[in-house]
């Protein structure tokens, strides 16, 4: 055999063995690299005379086309290898059925509720406004009329910020009234949900719970519509025609005259369930907007006149659902949340057309 013929039998052996695309590279290098064998014999082709030089080069030629081709089909064929090795394994079977150990998150009644009390406002025409958790003395109580010595301070446990500046974690929605005074001309109608704090821990207050407050401001509303908003507003919300309810005189710096709204309900193995005749839970304050409110933002309580309601999302809850413990409802127990929450619906929430996170930002 030439040395041409053993070459090329040298390379097909171990173009056979080659497995990787790495070590088919490697062995273009050794045979047709700059310095690879084939190219090593055609430097001899100099040294030879010419009938020689046309028989031995066209030879060498055909033999490094050989290799070349040899070598460009085995990489294919590894490169198809893999990939079909990679689609068997790699393969995503989405037809089957989830896999029963896989946990399905649940919806915390607040966040329920909200939405809920959220979709009734919406279809009544409120806008949604969201004001901050850390809130400054103006906006939670003296513009809502209640000055440093007012005995109604007291009524609220506040949370000071440690910093000495004066801030606080609002006790009320309420201060979102001042803000959305300040930034929206009237008339308008808003909700505002949030999470408010106070100092105080028993089965119906937690340090930190949930508010919705309401203000409609326009020329003509009275008390009458108050009384009947709020009432269809409970009426829908639990799903009852008749839902015992009562407006009790009250006292907020806020409004004058004020009331409170209780709604008829038992109390069975410490389960609330609305009810006639039973007892009563006290569920909302409420009550026209004092002048002087409206005097604090610069609006002209002779021109505008409205009311105001702010109520309890968590006492709605656990009315609601029969929940008996506030405080179960933020130590985070997944028992607890798989027995009270609430399964994502895949349609889009009850919320229409207000969102959380979705509104005027104060
Ligand atoms: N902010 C009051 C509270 O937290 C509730 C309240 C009473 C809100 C009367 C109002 C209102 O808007 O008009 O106890």
């Amino acid at each position: 055999m030439t040395d041409l013929e053993n070459l090329k039998a040298e390379a097909l052996s171990l173009l056979a063995k080659a497995d990787s695309p790495e070590k088919l590279d490697d062995l273009r290098v050794a045979f047709l690299g700059k310095k690879g064998k084939i190219t090593e014999i055609m430097k001899t082709l100099g040294s030879m005379d010419a009938e020689q030089r046309k028989t031995f080069g066209a030879a060498v030629n055909k033999a490094k086309d050989e290799i070349q081709a040899l070598i460009a089909e085995k990489k294919e064929k590894l490169e198809t290898e893999a990939l079909n090795l990679r689609l068997k394994t790699e393969a995503i079977d989405v037809t089957l059925p989830p896999r029963p150990d896989t946990e399905q998150g649940r919806i915390h009644p607040v966040t329920q509720v909200t939405e809920e009390l959220l979709a009734i406002f919406a279809q009544m025409g409120f806008e949604l406004a969201e004001g901050p958790d850390i809130e400054d003395d103006w906006h939670c109580f003296e513009a809502l009329n209640i000055p440093k010595s007012h005995p109604a301070r007291q009524m609220q446990d506040t949370f000071y910020m440690k910093d000495g500046g004066g801030d606080i974690l609002r006790t009320q929605t309420s201060a979102v009234q001042i803000r959305t005074l300040d930034n929206k001309r009237p008339p308008f109608r808003i909700v505002c949900p949030g999470r408010t704090y106070r100092c105080d821990y028993d089965m119906t207050h937690t340090p930190m719970f949930h508010q919705i407050e309401g203000l409609v401001i326009d020329k003509t509303t009275t008390m009458g519509h108050l009384k009947g908003c709020l009432i269809d507003v409970m009426k829908t919300f639990f799903e009852v025609d008749d839902v015992p309810v009562r407006f009790r005189p009250s006292y907020f710096p806020f409004t004058e005259p004020s009331a409170e709204m209780d709604i008829g309900c038992s109390r069975e193995n410490g389960e609330f369930k609305i009810a006639k005749d039973k007892g009563w839970m006290e569920i909302l304050g409420c009550g026209m907007v004092h002048p002087n409110v409206l005097k604090n933002c610069g609006v002209d309580p002779a021109e505008y006149q409205g009311f105001a309601f702010g109520f309890g999302i968590d006492r709605m809850a656990m009315l609601k659902y029969g929940i008996p413990d506030l405080r179960t409802f933020f130590e985070g127990d997944i028992r607890w949340m798989r027995h009270y929450g609430f399964i994502p619906l895949d349609e889009p929430s009850l919320t229409t057309g207000l969102s959380l996170n979705g509104g005027l930002k104060l």
